[in-house]
């Protein structure tokens, strides 16, 4: 929390004007009783109507000053409170985008969304609220028991038992909800996930009849949070009947006194009706002041979850150890071994093995045998849990991250593209790129065919997570954006699952011409496209097996059948 204060800095001046603007407002809404008071006494009690009109007149002013006041003071806690906001966005957008991959793991993506966007918003009005309200309540509280014992000391005596009455209510059941808020918040959550899987999987759960079940579960979470929130409700609603209770009968006996000491002569009747004014007053100030402080400690617990990421450590990303380009060899693992986060078994066994450069490496394997793993450990998305990864002769975790990832273009298993133009997700690969390259890099990933006839070219537009390609369009368009970079070391992780045979066939030829002395590696689940590799790595259950077609086909029974069921079913190889 304290963390976050920092980014106050720049706003010091309008966090001061806020509360300072709000406060001349109170003080003017202290004065509208006494002004009353004189318009019952010296106006309609002298019958003097210039009076009664000169003071209207003041009523009115104090309203329209006051109101300028309070737009003032919104106005300075807005901009704070904007400005704010906006700092700890950019700081926290900045930190999140250099959370290792373990560390995403372990937020979850949706969570950092949620602390960006509703977190940011509940600590932007949380924040305005403050510099507005805080010290105003308490003010207006103090000022008009104040303003009271100045009216009529004897009478005013009333509020020194009304108030802690009042306070004690207000506070009680603002205590007793503060817990249950945050029930109605873990509900809230709980109804929101199933609101989100049903709608990101509504394809799926019709495809598979689901929609009773999902309807089931969504009614029962929605059940549970209506409950809470009906219990919520009833307590929060016993503020309004205790409260007007207690004040009710505090005016009555404020009546009471006022009303023998007017007839005997010691106040006025316009100083029973300030008594009065400022009794009504007290009691708004006191609810405004509880409903603030929920609003805040709701504000505060978002701040803290917003801390939170703010405070997890990243890895600075620096390193001393360099890429040896003549190295002999490009990449190679030292009895790697890595186990995911919490994770209790590992999924990659004592993994040794080394490339060259210009070498292709096929990696195959069944869904879950640890392909995705461990060429993610070549860029160091992940730091092997023993053993070491070298790149160039120097180990991954001690070569800084932007000269490493200069080095590999990886193009992941799940094909994302971005909202824009073919060509600026082209551009991501390398922001230089002319169109000549672009195009050469569409040709070699057998995209250029279906980019040429897309309205533009590769100007044509890409809409949000490539929606308008195919699978097997997406995956092209990201081998093209991998190979544009040029880069020494080029992974294909399952990148033609979606092409047909010859397309895939194709690709990998066109690839291979173009390779020079780049490092490719294929993850596959088909013999077929990585059985011409130099090396190939089978993975079963985390555990590698290392050789060529020829020798694992005769020497290890799981190729062997991975090799002859495909081989069957095709027919082609
Ligand atoms: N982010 C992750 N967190 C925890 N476990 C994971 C994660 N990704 C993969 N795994 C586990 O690691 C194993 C290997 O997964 P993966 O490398 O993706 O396999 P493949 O790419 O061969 O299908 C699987 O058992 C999978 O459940
Ligand atoms: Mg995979």
């Amino acid at each position: 929390m304290k963390k976050l204060l920092k980014y106050l800095k720049g706003s010091r001046l309008q966090c001061v004007l806020a509360p300072l603007f709000k406060m001349f407002e109170a003080i003017l809404e202290l004065f509208v009783p006494l002004v009353m008071a004189g318009i019952i006494d010296n106006g309609i009690g002298a019958s003097d109507k210039n009076y009664i009109i000169k003071m209207c007149g003041v009523l009115v002013l104090l309203g329209a000053v006051g109101l300028a006041f309070s737009i003032t003071a919104q106005f300075f806690a807005a901009q704070a409170s904007v400005a704010f906001v906006k700092r700890l966005k950019h700081a926290v957008f900045e930190h999140i985008g250099r959370f290792s991959y373990a560390q995403i793991d372990k937020a979850g993506t949706s969570t950092l969304i949620t602390r960006m966007t509703g977190d940011m918003d509940s600590v932007q009005s949380g924040l305005n609220l403050t510099l507005r309200l805080l010290l105003r309540s308490p003010f207006v509280v103090i000022g008009a028991m104040i303003m009271a014992f100045t009216v009529d000391t004897k009478a005013a005596m009333t509020f020194v038992v009304v108030i802690p009455a009042l306070s004690v209510v207000v506070f009680g059941i603002m205590l007793l909800c503060i817990p249950l808020y945050k029930k109605v918040r873990v509900a809230l959550d709980k109804v929101l996930t199933t609101a989100r899987e049903s709608l990101t999987g509504a394809k799926v759960i019709r495809a598979f009849c689901k929609e009773d079940e999902q309807l089931a579960e969504f009614e029962e979470r929605n059940d549970a949070l209506t409950k809470i929130q009906e219990y919520t409700g009833r307590i929060s609603a016993l503020m309004n009947p205790v409260t007007c209770i207690i004040i009710n009968i505090g005016i009555a006996v404020l009546i009471y006194i006022g009303a023998i000491r007017v007839d005997t002569g010691i106040i006025t009747q316009g100083a029973v009706v300030a008594l009065y004014n400022y009794m009504t007053q007290i009691l708004v100030e006191l609810v405004k002041f509880a409903n603030l402080i929920i609003s805040i400690t709701k504000s505060v617990a978002c701040a803290g979850r917003i801390g939170a990421v703010l405070e997890t450590s990243v890895e600075s990303g620096e390193g001393t150890a360099k890429i040896d380009e003549k190295s002999d060899n490009i990449v190679e693992f030292e009895n790697v071994s890595f186990a995911y986060d919490g994770a209790g078994e590992n999924s990659l066994e004592n993994i040794s093995f080394s490339v060259k450069k210009g070498e292709t490496v096929g990696i195959i394997g069944g869904t879950g045998s640890g392909k995705t793993t461990l060429v993610n450990l070549i860029p160091a998305f992940y730091r092997a849990t023993s053993g070491r990864v070298l790149v160039g002769g120097a180990d991954v975790s001690e070569i800084s991250l932007e000269e490493l990832r200069e080095k590999v273009a990886v193009v992941p298993q799940k094909a994302v593209l971005f909202k824009g133009t073919i060509k600026e997700n082209m551009l991501w690969g390398k922001p230089d790129a002319t169109d000549e390259e672009i195009n050469k890099a569409l040709g070699i990933a057998q995209a250029a065919d279906f980019v040429a006839k897309k309205d533009g070219g590769i100007d044509a537009a890409v809409e949000q997570g490539g929606r308008n390609f195919s699978g097997g369009q997406r995956q092209r368009l990201s081998v093209a954006r991998a190979l544009i970079k040029n880069a020494d070391i080029l992974i294909l992780d399952d990148s033609s699952s979606a092409l047909d045979y010859a397309t895939d066939a194709a690709m990998r030829k066109a690839i291979a011409a173009n390779q020079g002395d780049a490092a490719v590696f294929i993850v596959s689940q088909r013999t077929s496209s990585i059985m011409h590799a130099d090396k190939i790595i089978l993975l079963d259950d985390g555990v590698a097996t290392v050789g060529t077609h020829e020798e694992l086909l005769k020497n290890n029974a799981v190729y062997r059948e991975i090799h002859l069921t495909q081989f069957d079913e095709e027919g082609e190889e």
